[in-house]
């Protein structure tokens, strides 16, 4: 099976660093960082706006068609990528915590997951991309050469969420959190189609001990030394 050079990806639960660890690796070899959670937020937060409950299966297919999603890279490796969706900046309006379980829940219909890893894919084929979510490595670029999973206990994943929405000013409970992380853990995990799982040539990389920048730089050294093995 032939690999694609040109695309990294990098999935795992939520709260273990994938966001910061994809932004700084695609900065470091000159990528794009593809958002895709942004993705299934920003539908999620359509269907909210529009009142429609997600057993609503029709009305989400439909509505679905109406949807123009629009994501530009962060200005710099700090910033979020800007999410537009029907031309409307709903960057930070997706970032809550509430959104992230809309996320989850919208993540497992089929008909979400088949026209977002759709986009996905016309993302890929320009190339030159840091895929990051739950399903890039297993799903959306199964070829892709350079695959990671991160990991890390739920305590420190629900930790770091913590201090990422105090630093946007966001209130955060630390129990509540948890709570959220564990039932995202176990929605994302269970699903019937493209569940969260590691790609069996996905290299597991433990976060729990470990800081961002140690992360980056293994995730660099993995990448330098297989493309070194390959010349
Ligand atoms: O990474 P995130 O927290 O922004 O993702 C929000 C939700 O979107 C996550 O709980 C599950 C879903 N998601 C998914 O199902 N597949 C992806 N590739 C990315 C996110």
């Amino acid at each position: 099976m032939s690999e694609l050079q040109n695309i990294v990806t990098i999935d795992g639960p939520s709260g273990v660093g994938k966001s910061t660890v994809s932004r700084k690796v695609a900065a470091a070899i000159g990528f794009t960082y593809l958002d895709t959670g942004a993705m299934y937020r920003a539908v999620g937060w359509y269907f909210l706006q529009q009142g429609i409950a997600l057993e609503e299966t029709e009305a989400i297919a439909e509505k679905l068609a109406d949807v123009e999603l629009q994501l530009f890279p962060a200005v710099d490796e700090e910033s979020d990528v800007r999410v537009f969706l029907n031309g409307e900046d709903v960057t930070m309006a997706i970032r809550t915590a509430e959104m992230a379980m809309v996320a989850s829940r919208v993540s497992a219909l089929p008909v979400v997951r088949r026209i977002l890893t759709e986009i996905q894919r016309g993302y890929g084929e320009r190339g030159g991309i840091v895929a990051e979510g739950r399903d890039t490595g297993t799903v959306v670029f199964p070829k892709a050469a350079f695959k990671f999973f991160l990991d890390a206990r739920p305590e420190e994943r629900a930790k770091r969420r913590v201090l990422q929405l105090q630093a946007r000013s966001v209130a955060a409970d630390f129990n509540e959190i948890l709570k959220m992380t564990l039932e995202r853990d176990l929605n994302d995990s269970q699903r019937a189609i493209a569940p969260l799982k590691r790609a069996e040539d996905a290299v597991l990389i433990e976060t729990t001990e470990r800081t961002i920048p140690q992360v980056v730089s293994e995730i660099l050294r993995v990448i330098d030394s297989k493309k070194n093995k390959e010349r």
